[in-house]
């Protein structure tokens, strides 16, 4: 199982859903009673579900520091659990959901198999497709660079990193009816003033330490010379970054594109 950092989640899902509810108008939270965060990491879309609904919203997740983290962070009940194997009765909850956990699964129909068992009524993935992120900078070299290692990481990487908006037809073999998506892009944009985050982040860049936590995958796709020349030319790019920082003349924004997906569970009693 890939490992994430609370660190890593945080930056990554930060600002989420701040302005951008609406892609989640399909899983009718006004009236859901009881529902469930499958993967919930640091609990960043929990936090979200508990907001905007009046359901109980249990979190599950197979990593334990990143649930002791979810209960601290979202005061939410937490259980630890793998997301094929549910530790919970069939119908316990009328919602089932996750984010961005099918991408990392070696077989996400077990996975939504397993969600259909334990949802009385909807299941739904906020997955990614990391196959169609957009990155400008005004270092010109951080696009290029980006676009680079985005190809070698999905030819490195052993799960289907880019699965947004085929997870329908994934809901539709598990047996959901009434399945639709919308997509929500969520843009990250780094200008200044710039906090504390973005300072960091340029620092991983300049250090190689942003380049590292996908280092496995990497390797797997380019050759060690490869690597090493890529990782070069990424510190210098990341040394363009803090001078333009410094120069508060950086400016960056990524748009990374979510499908959001719902379906409903089969009744499958005969009137
Ligand atoms: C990319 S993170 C997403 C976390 C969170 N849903 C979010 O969007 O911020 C993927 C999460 O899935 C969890 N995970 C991976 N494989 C799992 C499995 N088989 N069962 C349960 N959780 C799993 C990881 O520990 C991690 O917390």
């Amino acid at each position: 199982m890939r490992r994430f950092s609370a660190e890593y989640l945080r930056r990554t899902r930060e600002g989420m859903w701040a302005d951008s509810r609406a892609a989640l108008a399909n899983l009718d939270l006004d009236s859901r009673s009881r529902i469930l965060d499958v993967g919930c990491g640091t609990g960043e879309l929990s936090r979200v579900l508990a907001d905007e609904s009046d359901a109980d919203v249990v979190c599950v997740d197979a990593d334990r520091d990143l649930l002791r983290v979810a209960r601290e962070e979202t005061g939410l009940p937490i259980v630890a659990g793998d997301a094929t194997g549910l530790p919970f009765a069939d119908d316990t909850f009328d919602l089932v959901i996750c984010q961005a956990l099918l991408v990392n699964l070696p077989d996400p129909t077990a996975a939504v198999e397993e969600f259909a068992r334990v949802s009385s009524d909807l299941v739904a993935a906020v997955e990614p497709d990391n196959a169609d992120v957009s990155v400008d900078s005004t270092v010109s070299e951080e696009v290029t660079l980006e676009r680079r290692v985005r190809e070698a990481y999905l030819a490195g990487v052993e799960t289907d990193v880019a699965l947004g908006e085929t997870v329908g037809e994934t809901f539709r073999d598990c047996g959901l009816a009434d399945v639709r998506s919308r997509r929500y892009d969520h843009e990250k944009v780094v200008d200044a003033p710039y906090d504390e985050a973005d300072l960091q982040d340029a620092a991983r860049k300049a250090s190689g330490a942003g380049l590292a936590d996908h280092e496995t995958e990497l390797r797997r796709a380019l050759s060690t010379e490869t690597y090493d020349e890529l990782r070069r030319a990424w510190r210098a790019m990341g040394r363009d970054v803090v001078a333009q920082i410094q120069e508060e003349e950086y400016r960056r924004v990524e748009v990374v594109p979510f499908d959001v997906t719902v379906g409903r569970v089969s009744s499958t009693s005969v009137e």
